[in-house]
């Protein structure tokens, strides 16, 4: 049964049982014979009713107070039934919703519960409504909340996973393109160095014809002195050219240039496969001096120039985690505190140490802070101060649901205008639930 099922109104209705009511003064000893009637079997009380409006109620438990006391039955069994009734019957009008109606009769039933309620239309008596079918009613009611609260909450998990993945994609997107700007700048000088180099050996080939022509005139059957001179002349000067004018220290350099280039660019690309780790996503044993060093290479891009970094790593023993994940909780927290920072003299301060029971990896920049009224809300999914499109206010959600998934804590504290920090800590003991 949905919720959608039980109508606002009209489920008293459905709890309905239509008996007959019985007078004001009907006698009390006829009101004990009624009790042992069918139509009466599953009644706690009777609804007393005059001319159509219920006046009142007697119970089964009152009935037998009374058939207990010595000559009780005497002393009263003439007398009506008004005599002894409760007068101010629970009265629950059948438009009313389950519960309305439920916190109506918890309010004013008494204990024990004796008695069952009366349900009216328009203040007229329809008939009774039984305790327990309300109980069983709201049970039902509650069954039904509770799984389509499962049902929700599983709906919830799943779009929340989505979004796990799409802001996956977007730090791939930013790393992506943070990677091939870092890539193009030593591509970009090692084609420069290769043009310089391929100009250099052209002169070589050149030095190399001079001195083949000057071995061919000497070889030569009757040599010609004159063109030997000449010929000597010309080769010994362009070497003495190309020795003297620093050109093959030059290339001697670009050669070196050239290879920490690509060394470069290797470096990136090894980053760049520890980084996100495709090949084991699972949980590892990763020292997070070196995870802040990869993310550093993939944020270079956004840190740019016009921050300083500072690194003050601790000797940590390694922890058990998803490194994967936690590059990405280090990339969301670098990339924030990038963007936070607005003027010239940009600090970014990484530092690392351990504890008896956890690694404390803290993140802090000199950027613009975070106003007080904003820091409980940095954590919620969506929460952004950046612009339609800059931000999808995902990343440190994102990054609070990891570091939780490890085990661990992530905590901020921030002075607005003088900078912000961010410290995740994580449990030295394995953190097996991360991988889940
Ligand atoms: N280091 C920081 N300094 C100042 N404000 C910060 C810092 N880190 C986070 N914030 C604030 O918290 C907000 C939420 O950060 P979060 O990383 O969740 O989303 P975002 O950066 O806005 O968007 P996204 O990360 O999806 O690009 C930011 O918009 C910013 O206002
Ligand atoms: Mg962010």
């Amino acid at each position: 049964m949905s919720i959608a099922s039980l109508k606002p109104t009209g489920d008293i209705a459905a709890l309905l049982t239509r008996v007959p009511a019985i007078s004001p003064t009907t006698r009390i000893s006829d009101v004990g014979e009624l009790f042992l009637n069918d139509t009466y079997a599953r009644l706690l009380s009777l609804p007393v009713v005059d001319k159509g409006v219920p006046v009142g109620s007697i119970s089964r438990y009152q009935m037998i107070n009374i058939f207990l006391m010595r000559f009780g039955r005497e002393i009263y069994g003439a007398k009506p039934v008004s005599q002894v009734m409760n007068a101010q019957p629970l009265l629950v009008p059948i438009e009313q919703p389950l519960d309305a109606a439920a916190q109506h009769v918890a309010r004013n039933i008494g204990t024990p519960i004796t008695e069952d309620f009366i349900i009216t239309e328009n203040g007229r008596y329809l008939g009774v409504g039984i305790v327990l079918d309300l109980l069983r009613a709201m049970e039902q009611r509650v069954a039904a909340s509770t799984a389509s609260l499962a049902e929700a909450y599983g709906q919830l998990k799943a779009s929340q996973a989505q979004l796990v993945q799409s802001e996956k994609m977007a730090s791939l997107g930013q790393m992506v393109a943070g990677v091939a700007h870092e890539i193009n700048t030593p591509l970009g000088y090692l084609r420069n160095n290769v043009e310089m180099m391929q100009g250099v050996f052209g002169q070589l080939r050149e030095v190399l014809a001079d001195h083949d022509r000057l071995l061919d005139l000497m070889a030569a059957e009757s040599p010609d002195e004159d063109a030997i001179h000449q010929q000597l002349v010309k080769a010994s000067s362009a070497s003495a050219e190309l020795r003297d004018s620093g050109t093959l220290d030059d290339t001697e350099a670009l050669f070196k240039d050239t290879l920490f280039g690509a060394d470069q660019i290797k470096e990136l690309v090894v980053n760049l496969r520890n980084f996100s780790r495709l090949d084991q996503a699972k949980v590892a044993e990763v020292n997070l001096n070196e995870s802040l060093d990869q993310t550093l290479v993939i944020a270079r891009n956004v840190l740019k120039n016009k921050v300083e970094i500072l690194r003050r790593y601790g000797e940590i023993p390694p922890v058990a985690c998803s490194p994967s994940q936690i590059n990405q909780v280090l990339l969301n927290l670098i990339t924030n505190a990038a963007q936070a920072i607005e003027h010239n003299e940009g600090r970014l301060l990484l530092k690392t140490e351990s504890d008896d029971s956890h690694v404390h990896v803290s993140v802090q920049d000199n950027g613009r802070g975070i106003p007080q009224e904003h820091l409980q809300k940095i954590f919620d999914p969506f929460f952004t101060t950046k612009p339609v499109g800059q931000g999808t206010g995902l990343g440190l959600s994102i990054c609070y649901q990891i570091v939780q998934a490890h085990g661990g804590k992530l905590r901020v504290a921030s002075i607005p205008g003088k900078g912000s920090r961010f410290v995740v800590s994580l449990p030295l003991a394995t953190a097996q639930a991360a991988a889940a």
